[in-house]
């Protein structure tokens, strides 16, 4: 990696208590040609010395996609590139890859698991290649993803926006067993997951809690919570490793970022002899040097795409969790 710019839409949204679908695509429009010049600055080099251009083109709210897409056809057209479609998920799947020049974490060895936790998406892959047909969903979320439970939990108890980093962070000031949450769906047999009951569970405790002494504590809650949601996703994407009888465990997507999922992961994994590979939190939350790397994948496999690239809100990886409610 020669160099990482990510402008953050945080304060953008932050009024409103998450993303404004609009605004996103309107500070993207203003922010995109900016952000590239100064990549190829910080990196030194000029769009000639350039391979391709890659681009996320899905999954996600379309509106911003079309502003990347249109952006990366203006940009590879103009310079002779081939341009390369990148599924946002693959990005995040391959992030460990990454080489940063610190920080970095060892390569991982192919065939691997991941647990891919982001704000839109969480689920546990089995990764044989990096490619779409050669990665199979084991197990996701039914209903909200990870992120998005942190994000809710947060605009609950009025610590803001996004809610990961500050719940992380408060979490290590609470205690956990002053709040009673049930863990979701613990079930050991199953991959799949749910994150909006303990949401609502919270949404009652709020409701519920003295306003003159403040209690339960808002890091009690956040502690509480972040232990059943780390504990569960941590259980589970080690339970689908030994399974799969992989070597490696690799986390992706923003909530990898948390402290506390690191920490039982690893924990997790060392009692089951695997090996658990975690990129440094600039390489797990959103950041165009995944989707370039993976791009770059493409590229040495020969793929490209055609100006009739299109950005569409769905993922290209095959799934297999049914949203919803139900017995299974
Ligand atoms: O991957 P990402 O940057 O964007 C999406 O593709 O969604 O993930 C963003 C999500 C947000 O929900 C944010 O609250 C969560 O990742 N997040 C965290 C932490 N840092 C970011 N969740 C828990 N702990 C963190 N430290
Ligand atoms: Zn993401």
């Amino acid at each position: 990696m020669l160099s990482d710019v990510v402008h953050s839409q945080v304060d953008v949204h932050a009024p409103y208590g998450g993303v404004v679908p609009e605004l996103a695509s309107r500070d993207h429009l203003r922010n995109v040609g900016p952000v590239v010049r100064a990549a190829l600055s910080r990196a030194g080099v000029a769009m000639d010395d350039v391979g391709g251009v890659a681009v996320t083109n899905r999954p996600g709210l379309v509106g911003a996609l079309l502003v990347g897409v249109q952006a990366a056809k203006g940009i590879a057209w103009a310079a002779g590139k081939p341009l390369v479609g990148v599924d946002h998920l693959m990005g995040h799947l391959l992030a460990a890859f990454l080489r940063r020049g610190e920080g970095d974490p060892p390569v991982p060895r192919l065939p691997f698991v991941c647990l891919l936790a982001s704000g839109g998406h969480t689920a546990i892959y089995r990764v044989d290649a990096p490619r779409a047909d050669a990665i199979a969903e084991l197990g996701a979320t039914r209903d909200d993803a990870a992120g998005e439970a942190f994000d809710k939990v947060a605009k609950l108890l009025g610590l803001g926006y996004p809610g990961g980093p500050v719940v992380d962070r408060l979490a290590a000031q609470g205690d956990a067993s002053q709040v009673k949450l049930a863990a979701p769906m613990p079930g050991r047999a199953s991959l799949e997951m749910s994150f909006s009951g303990i949401k609502t569970q919270v949404a009652m405790l709020v409701a519920r809690g003295d306003p003159a002494t403040r209690m339960p504590a808002a890091a009690d809650v956040c502690a509480a919570f972040q232990a059943a949601v780390t504990g569960v996703l941590a259980r589970k994407v080690v339970a689908a490793a030994a399974r799969e009888k992989v070597e490696d465990v690799v986390l992706g997507g923003g909530v990898a970022a948390n402290r506390e999922l690191r920490r039982r992961v690893g924990e997790l994994a060392a009692e089951h002899g695997l090996r658990v590979i975690v990129p440094p939190p600039a390489s797990c939350t959103d950041n165009a040097a995944m989707i370039a790397y993976a791009g770059a994948v493409r590229l040495r496999d020969g793929e490209h795409d055609g100006w009739d690239l299109v950005a569409t809100s769905k993922t290209s990886l095959r799934r297999t969790t049914r949203k919803g409610r139900g017995k299974r």
